[in-house]
């Protein structure tokens, strides 16, 4: 067995409220993951919930749970989430998993082990709302804390730290040696820029148990709880140890309790991963943390970290406080899920902020969902089913040309994680084989008993066409790929990249009849 293909997402607050950008991620990991699959990889895809912390204890108190209890429920919330998403994830990591507790102790315990942390005082400004240490630096020209940071309380406590120093540089290295380590480019050298020109603060690494008892212990100090981003990190390798990789056991095998709960499974290779989906605001922790807690625990450093960027509502902010949150249940229940997977993928490239709103929604629903490729499928099937009783013609090459350079152009979009780009490229093709409709009239054709035989043509190349087309959809949208599929008469699913070659509708195959896949919304129902 090789390694597998891992691709991962940040894993949410599972006390927030799932939102737009919460399921932008979900989709855009999941497109990668789909076109990994079809592309012949053995793909790993994960995903999950960050269930530690103060935020989650104050908010269990406050609702009388256990917090436990309180993350069983919300937990249930996120993975519904997943499934409405219709994300194909291999696996779903909570961080109150006692496996991944029992990691975060073995790694911890190796850490102290190596030297790599000390105890020390702390003294500063605390932000329970946003679970982090702010500094005088942070203070606004009046002296006050801006009140996105909640309350902030002065501190001063022991805790325990994580020496940085010693991981500078050669984290400078990596960077440099391996340009996509981070994409994209301009999120690389933002990384760069920062290492470079300040020196690492060690990271604290505890929080005292009478402060914060949500969370897990320090095996050999069991008066404190482990900083929630640093058992938060661990998820993405915790998950394959969990599940026996070898890589991972073999790294903490003397630290791992020695139950044979961890015993090595050399059918499932995913570490290191391949890349790590997250939003810019946490790529400090991505990028900089995280590598150096993974070169101190030695493993193998993650081959990309892929930073998207934020969406905004009708160019403001998402916020709870002024409603103005798109709510993507809400949208799927109105539009449909490929509607949403669409927009999303198609409107915002991986990188840049963008911003939703419901008319531009609205506007490439009809514009190219429905009038695009909904009208192209629908009037394919409709001409073959009236004209030859949904019977294929013998095949003919006249759009085989444009097909097999758009599959090309879309693979190679696929594989760079180009996914707009790869979407335009798909899009160019259903312009240009609704204009074929446009340019060789079938319905003219059919009038007329002389033209049989280009009537026949012109039904297989878009037939065909469409055939293909389902493929190069399937990692966007997945349940539209499986209605053209089933809408043609075949059994398959398309979710194999082979299946994009010309000519794989053989002449006589039977068609069903076609039903509309995005019905336009604008006019009153017929
Ligand atoms: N729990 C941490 C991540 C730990 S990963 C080891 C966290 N959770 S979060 O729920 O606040 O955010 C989860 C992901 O959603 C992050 O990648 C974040 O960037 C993303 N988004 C949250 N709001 C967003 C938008 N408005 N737009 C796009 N993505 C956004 O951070």
């Amino acid at each position: 067995m090789s390694k597998r293909f891992y691709v991962t997402t940040a894993i949410d607050y599972v006390n927030g409220q799932p939102h737009l950008g919460h399921a932008y991620e979900k989709v855009i990991t999941d497109v990668i993951a789909r076109s990994h699959r079809a592309m012949g990889e053995e793909t790993f895809f994960l995903t999950g919930t960050d269930e530690h912390g103060q935020k989650v204890q104050q908010a269990a108190l406050a609702a009388g749970k256990t917090p436990q209890e309180y993350c069983d429920e919300l937990a249930a919330i996120w993975q519904a989430l997943a499934g409405r998403l219709g994300l194909s994830n291999d696996d779903f990591i909570r961080t109150t998993d006692p496996r991944h507790e029992a990691i975060i102790q073995a790694i911890l315990a190796k850490l102290e082990q190596n030297g790599d942390f000390y105890q020390a005082p702390y003294h500063g400004y605390y932000s329970a709302k946003e679970e982090t240490f702010l500094t005088e630096k942070d203070r606004r020209e009046d002296g006050t804390f801006d009140p996105m940071w909640g309350p902030v309380t002065e501190l001063v406590e022991e805790n325990y730290y994580f020496r940085m120093g010693r991981h500078q540089q050669w984290l400078i290295d990596h960077l440099e040696a391996n340009p996509d380590f981070v994409a994209p480019s301009y999120r690389r050298n933002e990384v760069l820029g920062f290492l470079r020109n300040n020196t690492l603060e060690d990271l604290c690494i505890t929080r005292p148990k009478e402060r914060l008892s949500w969370g897990i212990p320090l095996p050999f100090a069991p008066d404190y709880i482990t900083y929630v981003w640093f058992d938060a990190l661990v998820n993405y390798a915790s998950l394959p140890g969990l599940r026996g990789d070898p890589v991972v056991i073999e790294a903490l095998g003397p630290w791992l309790p020695q139950d044979g709960a961890f015993a090595p499974n050399p059918d499932l290779q995913l570490w290191p991963a391949d890349i790590h989906v997250i939003g810019k605001d946490i790529l400090k922790f991505h990028a900089v943390y995280w590598p150096i807690m993974l070169k101190a625990m030695g493993l193998p450093l993650p081959r990309q970290v892929l930073a998207h960027g934020w969406w905004q509502k009708d160019d403001e902010r998402m916020s709870k406080t002024t409603g103005n949150v798109v709510d993507p249940i809400a949208v799927i229940e109105e539009w449909g899920l490929d509607a949403f997977r669409y927009y999303v993928t198609r409107e915002l490239d991986i990188g840049p902020d963008g911003n939703w709103t419901d008319a531009g929604f609205a506007a490439r629903y009809h514009a190219e969902l429905a009038n695009g490729l909904g009208n192209l499928v629908n009037r394919s099937l409709s001409m073959l089913n009236r004209y030859r009783q949904g019977i294929v013609p013998p095949p003919h090459d006249e759009l085989r040309a444009d097909v097999t350079s758009a599959v090309a152009t879309v693979e190679g979009l696929l594989r760079g994680h180009s996914l707009q780009a790869a979407l335009i490229a798909i899009w160019r093709l259903i312009d240009r084989v609704n204009q074929y409709v446009d340019q060789t009239a079938p319905f003219k054709l059919a009038k007329d008993a002389a033209q049989a035989g280009r009537l026949d043509e012109v039904l297989y190349n878009l037939a065909e066409s469409c055939r293909i087309l389902a493929v190069l959809l399937w990692p966007f949208l997945p349940e539209t790929a499986g209605k053209i599929f089933a809408q043609l008469g075949l059994a398959d699913t398309p979710d194999r990249w082979e299946l994009s070659q010309w000519g794989g509708l053989a002449a006589g195959h039977q068609a069903n009849k076609p039903v509309p896949l995005f019905p336009r919304r604008d006019q009153p129902a017929a």
